[in-house]
Formats: structure tokens, sequence, C-alpha cells
């Protein structure tokens, strides 16, 4: 058993796609979230800038008597985890591999559709590992660019919404995929319009949800579960425009966390 905190981090908003799943399979967990809001997207900026802001928002999250953290991020994880392995004294664990093996499992017919941020598509780590996995396989992949701004904007289902899942997801359609990873944890944000375009015969996979069952059967084997004593609100962080992330929280999250987002200055901590 162990009560110390996890703490969650993403560019934004889309880490709250794993955490609404966390609250819903570890409830007893307190859980300490930061999203860089005043420095999304990360997606499109180079090696060296996500690296360096993935380590400030570690940096941050130590700070608050962790024993885990979960970069709920699909850019942080495939650009910036493998060059920080081993810098942290607690395990960092990211969306890659919990996700690759809910896509293996799903797919029928072994093509699977891979979309994220420019940075995780043109990285490769999601093909890489499927093709570890599952060698059979065929994927295709394509950057969508412009859903985190759709996100963070609270257009989730919106006409242009629309229009851009059409532009970017086209090809990986015509392709015939069964199974699309939604490679960066703000895409289930806008589930709803891409299930439509791709029709029922394609499963979607979620990292931020599969990353919640991830770490709880984590915390299982390695028996740090929290007996939930110490159960407080869950804290929620961000590196600017408070009252912006509290309303499109609440709307995604089902609940309203008006009161428990604090801003902090992420270049100081
Ligand atoms: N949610 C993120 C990801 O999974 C970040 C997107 C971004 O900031 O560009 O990649």
């Amino acid at each position: 058993m162990d009560n110390r905190c996890i703490g969650v981090f993403d560019s934004g908003l889309g880490g709250l796609t794993c955490v609404s799943e966390m609250i819903k399979v570890l409830g007893n967990e307190n859980i300490v979230y930061f999203g860089d809001t005043g420095r999304v997207p990360y997606g499109s900026r180079s090696e060296e800038t996500i690296i360096k802001y993935v380590r400030d928002d570690i940096g941050f999250l130590m700070k608050h008597h962790i024993k885990l953290i979960v970069a709920a991020c699909g850019t942080a994880s495939t650009v910036a985890l493998p060059v920080l392995e081993g810098e942290y004294p607690v395990p960092v664990i990211g969306v890659v591999e919990p996700t690759v093996d809910a896509a293996v499992k799903a797919t029928r017919n072994g093509k699977i559709g891979i979309i994220g941020t420019a940075g995780t598509i043109s990285n490769g780590k999601y093909a890489k590992l499927i093709g570890e996995k599952k060698p059979d396989a065929v994927t295709v992949s394509a950057p969508c660019p412009l859903f985190v701004p759709l996100v963070e904007n609270g257009l989730t289902d919106h006409e242009i919404t629309r229009l851009t899942v059409e532009m970017y997801l086209e090809d990986i359609k015509n392709s015939g995929v069964d199974t699309l990873i939604l490679g960066c944890t703000h895409y289930p944000m806008l589930k709803k319009v891409i299930a439509e375009y791709m029709g029922d015969g394609v499963t979607l996979i979620d990292p931020g949800a599969e990353t919640a069952h991830f770490v709880k059967e984590y915390l299982e084997s390695e028996d740090k579960l929290s007996d939930g004593k110490d159960k407080k609100e869950n804290r929620y962080f961000v590196s600017d425009a408070v009252d912006g992330f509290e309303k499109i929280a609440g709307l995604f999250m089902g609940h309203d966390i008006g009161g428990l987002v604090e801003k902090v200055d992420i270049e100081k901590c």
C-alpha cells in the first residue's frame, strides 16, 4: 500500500482523458494534474523543446509527494520519455505501450491507423512498437495538427471539426483500417465526430483510458494501491488561463472542477 499521489501531465486538456478514467478505476488515489496550457501545443515543437517542457512538468509534479508519474501525452511519451528514462526516482509511465497493446488486441484484419501530433507521427514509435508486437500488421499514419487547437477551444462537435476530420482521415479511412489509434490524448475528446466519419466497423483506441487501466494493473502488481484513507480532492494546476481550462475540463469530465484549478509559473518551478 502506498498513499502518495499520482502525478499526471499533458500539454493542456488532453491528459484529462486519462484522469477521468483513473477517477473511475482508481477512485482511492489522489491525483495531481498539470496541464501546460501556457505552452500548448507540444506536438509541433522541436524535440529539444519538448524534452525541456517535459522535464519542467515532471520536476513540478515531483514536488507533490508522488509515487508515480503518468505522461498522459502522446508527444511527451514518444519524443521525451525514451530520452528521460532513469532520470527520476519514481516510475514514469507513458501512453504508448498500453495503447499499442489494446490496438493489437482489437484489430481483426491487421490494418491499424495511427493519428497524432506532428512530433508523434514523425517519431514513429507507435508504428515501431506495433511492428514488434504484431509483425504482420500494416500501419497507416497521419499527423492531425489542427485537432489540438480545436479541442483546446472547445470545438469538439462543430462543423469545422467535421471538415477537419474528413481532411485528415480520408486516406486512412480508404486504406481499410479496422482499428484507429487516437495517438494524442486530446483526440478522444473528438471521438464522436471521428467515430461518425470512420464508421461502425472501426475500433477507436483511447490512449488515456488504456493507460489508466495499465496504471491500475501496475500499482496492483507492485502492491502500491492507495487504501483511500488519505483521499482528498484531486488537484489541478495549469500554466495559464485557469478559467478556460475549468470551463472546458468541466464539460469534458462531466463534473465541475471550478475552484480546484491553480495557476503556476512553470518556468520558475
Ligand atoms: N495531448 C498531447 C499528445 O497526446 C499534446 C498535444 C500537443 O500539445 O500538441 O500528444
